[in-house]
């Protein structure tokens, strides 16, 4: 298959930027960001803070525990980092108030050229952030994480991950749990040895005959999708 491939690039806006170099500077990722595929800038918000302290976060007004993210220094820092591209890119706020990230919300994502992620800390966001900047609001599950940055690396990766050119194997994310138009959990898998410790690989698997082999990955993938996630099964 060719693709004409061209680069995807991703705005990650942090107030640690130093989370990420770790998991981008590894495997499949790594790869990508050298090859010219995928492009990652990182910045720091707190970088277009005001004051001699810097602050980007500030207690809420009404009382209460925590900290807000201030309004002026993620705004400013969203713009400036709008402009430094001639496409203002698709902006993200990661958040668990959001739109809860699944397979099809990635593949829509993977269309866009650019994404710029913004990950928030403390107890959330001033409220003018939204109604100026009205982000694309992502949740990855309903539980509360510490920070947006863990949340950005998995839209990052499930996104990076579609697009052509990034797979070593063309087709192999076509296969994948949630991906196409049949949202089934992906069948077992067996690799040598074929026996271990008991457990032999099934015959058919061995067998050479396709046609079969297709008939049993399909009717596994049913079975556990039933077993483990019927909900997705109610869905089709
Ligand atoms: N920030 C904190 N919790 C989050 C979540 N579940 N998804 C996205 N961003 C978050």
């Amino acid at each position: 298959m060719l693709h004409t491939e061209c680069t995807m690039r991703f705005d990650i806006l942090t107030l640690f930027p130093d989370i990420f170099p770790g998991y981008l500077g590894e495997s499949l990722l790594k790869r990508a960001i050298q090859s010219g595929l995928v492009d990652v800038r990182l910045h720091n918000i707190r970088d277009w803070s005001k004051g001699k302290h810097n602050t980007v976060d500030d207690r809420p007004f009404g009382g209460g525990p925590g900290m807000v993210m201030k309004v002026d220094a993620v705004v400013e820092c969203v713009e400036a980092v709008r402009g430094q591209a001639p496409d203002p890119g698709h902006l993200i706020m990661l958040t668990p108030q959001g739109r809860r990230l699944d397979q099809p919300k990635v593949e829509r994502l993977a269309e866009q050229k650019r994404i710029i992620l913004l990950c928030g800390r403390y107890e959330g966001f001033d409220e003018r952030i939204r109604l100026i900047l009205e982000p694309d609001e992502v949740s990855i599950g309903d539980y509360v994480l510490g920070g947006g940055e863990v949340a950005a690396m998995v839209t990052i990766d499930a996104v990076a991950r579609l697009l052509p050119g990034f797979l070593g194997d063309e087709d192999s994310s076509e296969y994948d749990s949630f991906s196409g138009s049949r949202r089934w959990l992906d069948c077992a898998q067996y690799t040598r040895p074929r026996e271990y410790r008991g457990h032999e690989t099934p015959e058919v698997l061995l067998s050479g005959n396709h046609e079969e082999i297709a008939r049993w990955r399909e009717e596994n993938s049913r079975q556990r999708t039933q077993r483990r996630r019927s909900d997705l099964l109610a869905e089709e």
